[in-house]
């Protein structure tokens, strides 16, 4: 236990303050929020079964996730550096040793990783608002659809090229410093994607199979629990809501030290799991009234949102806005996913955060051509968890991001000093602090190392 816990972070952000706590929130969504809610969410609750999926995954997002969320904003807050340099700060302020900074760096690489995948799939919404202009949906049928993306993601220049340019467009805005200049940009992008997406609501309750889309979501077949599937809905809480990397906690970093933790974290995991569900919503009706297969993975959005765009008065134009929205929700969340190692560089190296970014998304780039050829030539090449996306998101999202949030929950509950933890959240929470501190040294940890344990088998 800390025997020096300064009462309240004297610290001051090396880089200046978010304008406002309207401004937090809206980047910490604009990082959360993203392909992992429209892209992500269904296809995996789709290969999981539906509605024992999403309960548990409500569960994790809530009794593991928020406290986490909270425990990074205040760990950024604290600390007021970038993620390793925060947690090694904090660590040998309350324990005495640097070494916490390993979960920062452990983090940083988790980010990389992630972008490696992310990006390519990013790059296929770039493609579809193109495809969309071109007509390509027009009088779609389930075959045409499958097969405008089986021409995208089956070929290694289209997927490649498309990478290429989103990772590009990432490289540039991080080399500009320009992530505190995203709430600009996420102020209007969220209100027009949520919009866009009750109208794709209104459509899925009229044309598609609602009630059995509703049903597959929210009914719970409890024969699907498996270790495989909790582990997986645990994963999923963790990438959704951007935690368990630093990504939060970096922007912890900028936060006023009058703004409620408790709140903005609230609000965010709260935009954040209505998207996903509102994507959910407008997905499985479309899969089930076209005779689609809701286990059939990442091309699931790709081949059943232009199916319902194809027949709506100028859905040609729907489309493409759709698309445009959910690339830049993408790049909001890609600019999160860099910064933490670009950061690290600058202040490791030296290096100017042009270089930083060059450099690091060179490797990025370069690893995502893993992922573009798990889609084509290397489809057939498996091993463990499938293809190496397979591989790399298995290992970021449900092992990496979950190890990384346990040792931020250990750390916030059990070795910080109380007298830190109540003077950044106290003041402001009340009695939310007493659940913020049970979920953090109890619910958390437990149902993190269960999760795990069962995963390989310990009680089997
Ligand atoms: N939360 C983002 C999404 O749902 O698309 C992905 C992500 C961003 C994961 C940043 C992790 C992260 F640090």
């Amino acid at each position: 236990m800390a025997q020096n816990g300064v009462a309240q972070s004297d610290r001051s952000s090396l880089h200046g303050q978010w304008s406002s706590r309207f401004a937090f929130v809206l980047a910490v969504s604009g990082s959360a929020v993203g392909l992992g809610n429209i892209w992500k969410f269904p296809y995996i609750a789709g290969q999981n079964g539906g509605g024992a999926f999403v309960l548990v995954y409500l569960f994790c997002v809530f009794c593991v996730g928020l406290p986490i969320m909270m425990s990074e904003v205040l760990l950024g807050r604290r600390g007021r550096r970038n993620p390793v340099s925060t947690m090694a700060l904090l660590g040998e302020e309350e324990s005495g040793t640097a070494a916490w900074g390993l979960v920062g760096a452990s983090g940083a690489i988790a980010g990389f990783l992630i972008l490696s995948f992310y990006s390519v799939i990013a790059g296929w919404t770039v493609a579809y608002i193109f495809k969309s202009m071109s007509g390509a949906f027009a009088d779609p049928t389930a075959a045409s659809v499958g097969a405008v993306f089986g021409s995208i993601a089956g070929s290694v220049e289209e997927s490649g090229f498309w990478h290429t340019l989103f990772l590009g467009a990432t490289i540039v805005l991080v080399a500009l410093g320009v992530e505190r200049g995203i709430e600009r940009a996420v102020k209007f992008m969220m209100p027009a994607l949520f919009i866009i997406m009750l109208v794709l609501l209104g459509y899925s309750m009229n044309m598609g199979e609602f009630e059995r889309g509703f049903n597959f979501m929210f009914e719970p077949d409890f024969s699907k629990l498996s270790s495989q599937m909790i582990l997986a809905a645990m994963g999923q809480a963790f990438f959704t809501l951007s935690i368990g990397m630093g990504a939060v906690m970096a922007y912890g970093a900028y936060l006023p030290q009058d703004a409620s933790i408790v709140r903005t974290s609230f609000a965010v995991v709260c935009v954040d799991t209505a998207i996903a569900v509102l994507a959910g919503l407008v997905i499985f009706p479309i899969v089930f009234a076209n005779d689609l297969d809701p286990t059939s993975g990442p091309g699931l959005i790709f081949q059943t949102l232009p199916l319902a765009f194809g027949q709506m008065p100028g859905g040609m134009y729907v489309a493409a806005l759709f698309f445009l929205l959910l690339a830049f929700a993408a790049l909001t969340s890609a600019i999160s996913l860099m910064e933490p190692a670009v950061v690290w560089l600058m202040e490791v190296r030296d290096f100017s955060r042009p270089v930083a970014a060059s450099l690091v998304g060179l490797v990025i780039w370069s690893l995502g051509f893993l992922t573009v050829l798990s889609f084509n030539t290397l489809s057939d090449f498996t091993f463990l968890k499938g293809t190496f996306f397979d591989n790399i998101d298995f290992l970021t999202s449900n092992i990496m991001l979950p190890l990384g949030g346990l040792a931020i929950t250990v750390f916030c509950g059990w070795v910080m000093c109380t007298q830190s933890s109540v003077s950044e959240l106290d003041p402001e929470a009340g009695s939310s602090y007493e659940i913020w501190r049970l979920l953090s040294r109890y619910v958390a940890p437990v149902a993190l190392i269960l999760v795990f344990l069962n995963a390989i088998g310990v009680f089997a």
